[in-house]
């Protein structure tokens, strides 16, 4: 029996997105981004080999072991993700990409005061976990998440493990976006959920989540896959 100890070959997206009005303006959210570094940094004392796709958000910390590509827009997340993709074997899918963006940014300049008032139009973005999804091989494991009220989280989470063919959602409340803890629940496709046990700190979190994926083929170390 050959024995592999390759490592696993983790892609997470953190942050938000920024979508330009003009060349100074733009349309974000509130994601500090510290969910996806802390899962980065778990992954990677793990052993594993971990690609952070991290937003414009304030880097900080020591990532030594993980290799960081930054985007601003939804528009060079895909790009990235299209890249690196077709040779992971997970993606955990943390960062809190733009719903809509405006359909027409002015790019050179900075809209005047004088010459409003104005209106933005919004067009939606492309779905990109639902995108990366539709070439999904059954040896990946793709994670998303569905931040939404308390109260209609599950219900929205069964909705988008439908909608966009992933392996699990993570339903977590609205609370969580720029927090230092979550409480959240993951939803498998078999049908099964698992809550946190109570609420954690986002590196704990981080922690519990791997565990989770653990029993996932994409998870598995080589060497018992051959056994
Ligand atoms: N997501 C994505 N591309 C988008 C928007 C969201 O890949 N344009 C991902 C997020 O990273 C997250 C999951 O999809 O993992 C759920 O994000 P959410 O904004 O809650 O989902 P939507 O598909 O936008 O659903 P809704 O109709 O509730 O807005």
């Amino acid at each position: 029996m050959t024995i592999h100890h390759s490592p696993r070959r983790v892609v997470i997206t953190a942050g938000p997105t920024h979508e330009p009005i003009d060349a100074v303006r733009y349309l974000a959210n509130r994601s500090s981004g510290r969910l996806g570094r802390a899962l980065a940094e778990e992954a990677a004392h793990r052993g594993w080999d971990v690609t952070l796709l991290l937003g414009p958000v304030e880097r900080s910390g020591h990532y030594t072991q993980v290799r960081t590509e930054r985007f601003t827009t939804t528009a060079d997340l895909q790009n990235l993700l299209r890249i690196h993709i077709p040779d992971c074997d997970v993606l955990i899918m943390a960062a809190a990409v733009a719903d809509f963006r405006p359909k027409r940014a002015t790019a050179n300049g900075k809209l005047s005061r004088s010459n409003g008032p104005y209106a933005l139009e919004l067009e939606p973005t492309p779905d990109l976990l639902a995108e990366v999804a539709m070439s999904k091989r059954p040896d990946q494991l793709f994670v998303g998440f569905a931040l939404e009220p308390r109260d209609s989280m599950r219900a929205s989470a069964l909705r988008k493990l439908e909608r966009k063919h992933v392996d699990a959602i993570i339903a977590n409340p609205l609370e969580t976006m720029g927090s230092d803890t979550i409480e959240a629940e993951i939803h498998w496709r078999d049908g099964q959920c698992v809550q946190t046990p109570g609420v954690l700190s986002k590196s704990t979190f981080a922690s519990w989540l791997f565990d989770q994926c653990a029993g996932a083929p994409a998870m598995r170390d080589e060497s018992t896959q051959n056994e």
